[in-house]
């Protein structure tokens, strides 16, 4: 295992600055499958996405959607947890699609995990409520993240979570660069509106950043919402 990992990580420095990255912003052809199967494969990656739904507190009945995912790793720890509820998968890539797919094929076919393939910004309203979102290692890529952002606080129930996880994958990245992206995802999640704000951090080279938020909860009958002073 430990050979496979060091041979990845040899492979992702060398390609990375030579166009690979492009690839895993939207994987497609023989190339973005190859891709898929590094991320799907990688023990860095199962594990940064594991720890990331333990952190989403997911529960039996939620219907979770998460942005951005890939080769479905996430997607299939997400669904063992929201056993009677349903996860829906988001990808603008055509092979990551079909490469979770066919990792959540059980899921799939009982109901309890759908993918759809469309890009962040294509979302509607109309898709929602959910009750968590989750995005990981892909806000960065997205067009104007504070509005996506903005709009994901719309496709959620009031009180609703939302975990946004980012690795920094430049050369020399350290934990001061995570610190950095940790700093970066807060400031978004505050801005569009997000509350309750709490980063964790897992230990990895470089560490990874988790930040989790809340959409505000709804107003109680009768109550009238505070004055600004
Ligand atoms: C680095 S990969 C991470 C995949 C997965 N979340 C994981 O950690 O294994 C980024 C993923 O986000 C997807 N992506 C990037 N921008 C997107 C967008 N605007 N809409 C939908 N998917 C997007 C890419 O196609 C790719 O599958």
């Amino acid at each position: 295992m430990k050979i496979k990992e060091r041979v990845l990580g040899r492979i992702l420095r060398w390609w990375g600055p030579r166009g690979g990255l492009a690839q895993f912003r939207r994987p497609t052809g023989v190339v973005g499958h190859v891709v898929g199967w590094i991320m799907g494969g990688r023990s860095s990656n199962v594990a940064r996405n594991r720890w990331a739904v333990r952190l989403l507190d997911v529960q039996p009945t939620d219907r979770v959607i998460e942005l951005g995912c890939g080769p479905g790793v996430a997607i299939a720890a997400l669904a063992t947890r929201a056993s009677r509820g349903l996860v829906v998968g988001v990808d603008h890539s055509q092979v990551m699609i079909r490469q979770a797919g066919r990792r959540n094929r059980t899921a799939i076919r009982t109901g309890r995990v759908r993918l759809v393939h469309t890009s962040v910004e294509s979302l509607s309203i109309s898709d929602g409520p959910f009750d968590a979102a989750l995005a990981v290692n892909t806000a960065g890529m997205w067009p104007d993240p504070a509005a996506r952002l903005r709009e994901l606080a719309r496709l959620l129930r009031p009180g609703g979570r939302i975990a946004l996880v980012s690795q920094p994958r430049c050369p020399g990245a350290t934990a001061a660069t995570s610190a950095v992206a940790a700093h970066e995802l807060a400031s978004q999640l505050a801005e569009a509106g997000f509350e309750r704000l709490r980063t964790e951090m897992l230990d990895l080279d470089p560490p990874v950043a988790c930040v989790i938020g809340h959409v505000a909860p709804a107003a109680e009958p009768g109550t009238r919402p505070a004055a600004r002073l």
